[in-house]
């Protein structure tokens, strides 16, 4: 499983590169599917979700070339197969069900499993797909999917799901007809999908709007694409400069797609200035209390950074709120926070942070992906020395995230 072993008290200085964007890249592997011929990738982050989707798309029959941060599919010898037991291991490979339908109009897959920050149903994936005419039934846990008679329809999702979103797309995108899909999610992540299979040749419009509206096609061709930044290993950094007193420049990061994120940064004392393609912050001397933030689905505060961001407040000179209204089991890292002497109290879906001098290092378990995450900043203001756990979570999302920071001036490694 691995762990960090981090030495508190050393600030963040200096510059990095924000590497490609997991939750843009993972439906844009997904998509592929969709595609005729080779496409080309530039600017992945190699990270282990990405590892998994690849192995995936190789089951699938597809060909993987890996140039450094480039790579290179051929779809030309795909087919459909059984997926499931990745499909368990990681959530977004339920994206495969909407592209093996678009290309295959059949699909056996597994429910995908829950994780630590919730059930994560597909209730809202499933009754989608059922609207367009796709016939599931479960058998002994798998969904068995013909969508021979699939067919372009008004979809309304009743909530926000970036992933059912993103399913209805891959499903849509070569069905016969036109599909317009009402509450949609309106992640940058979703644009960037747009993007994509625009490029591939698919016609979809209003992707980053509630309502999105695809023209079916026959043939989608591969191509070649440039993934976006990740927003969300930028904010980490942002708040791991913020907790460690520290000053960083990001680079290759457009700030348009983190207002939420930075004008919180901006409450909390830090001084941030933005160019067309990066993002500078310096910290204040004491963390400010934030009053109120309530995470929701874009361009709200983003989910993702709620541990985050309740790390850095830990330190604030007076008391903050965070309510997460995503997800209903998002706040492991709290536990482990008081445990470094955080004061934090939690009722329902709301966390009262009460700002305390200084957090103690101390050996904690990182519950989940974001979590991870928010103990190793925590640790990096921590007095003494911290271990955060279950390092194998961090690296699905972060690209050594233990070099990354050494680099900026942190003792941190990975065992
Ligand atoms: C995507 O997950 C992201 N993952 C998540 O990032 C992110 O937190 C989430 O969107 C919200 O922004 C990827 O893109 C790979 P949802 P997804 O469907 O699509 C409920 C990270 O840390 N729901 O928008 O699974 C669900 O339970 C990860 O990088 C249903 O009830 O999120 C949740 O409460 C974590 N039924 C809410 O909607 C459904 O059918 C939002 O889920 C689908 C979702």
């Amino acid at each position: 499983m691995g762990r960090y072993r981090i030495k508190g008290g050393y600030p963040l200085r200096g510059t990095m590169t924000v590497r490609g964007s997991k939750n843009g890249i993972l439906p844009i592997l997904a998509s592929v599917m969709l595609t005729e011929g080779e496409t080309i990738l530039h600017h992945c982050p190699l990270i282990a979700d990405v590892h998994l989707t690849l192995e995936v798309l190789e089951q699938l029959g597809c060909k993987i070339k890996k140039e450094g941060r480039s790579i290179i599919i051929d779809t030309k010898g795909c087919k459909n197969a059984d997926i499931n037991e990745t499909v368990q291991k990681m959530r977004s490979s339920i994206l495969f069900m909407g592209a093996l339908l678009g290309r295959f109009q059949q699909a056996k897959i597994g429910y995908p499993g829950g994780c630590e920050i919730g059930m994560r149903p597909i209730d809202l994936h499933l009754k989608a797909f059922r609207n367009m005419g796709v016939v599931i039934e479960e058998e002994k846990g798998l969904l068995c999917c013909d969508g021979t008679k699939c067919i372009g329809k008004k979809i309304n999702l009743d909530f926000p799901s970036v992933g059912a979103t993103e399913n209805c797309m891959l499903l849509a995108v070569k069905a016969k007809g036109i599909t317009k899909i009402y509450n949609a999610a309106c992640e940058p992540e979703i644009v960037e999908l747009q993007t994509f299979l625009n490029q591939c040749g698919a016609k979809i419009r209003g992707a980053g709007t509630d309502c999105i509206i695809i023209e079916g096609v026959k043939v989608l061709y591969g191509t070649e694409y440039t993934v976006s930044s990740d927003r969300i290993e930028a904010g980490t950094f942002l708040c791991g400069a913020a907790i460690t007193k520290g000053e960083l420049e990001l680079k290759n990061i457009c700030p348009d797609t983190m207002r939420q994120v930075l004008l919180r940064l901006g409450e909390a004392g830090c001084l941030i200035k933005e160019q067309k393609n990066s993002i500078y912050i310096k910290a204040p001397q004491k963390i400010k209390p934030v009053s109120r933030i309530h995470t929701g689905p874009y361009p709200d505060f983003p989910t993702d950074m709620q541990p985050q961001f309740m790390s850095i407040l830990t330190l604030a000179e007076g008391t903050s709120i965070i309510s997460e209204t995503v997800f209903e089991a998002r706040f492991k890292h709290i536990s482990e926070l008081c445990r470094m002497g955080a004061d934090i109290t939690v009722e329902g879906q709301t966390a009262v942070i009460k700002g305390v001098k200084s957090l103690k290092g101390a050996y904690v378990s990182g519950k989940d992906l974001r979590c991870g995450a928010a103990l190793i900043l925590a640790g990096l203001a921590a007095e003494g020395e911290t271990v955060v756990e279950n390092a194998c979570y961090v690296q699905r999302g972060y690209e050594q995230i233990e070099k990354v920071l050494t680099s900026l001036g942190a003792k941190i490694s990975l065992e």
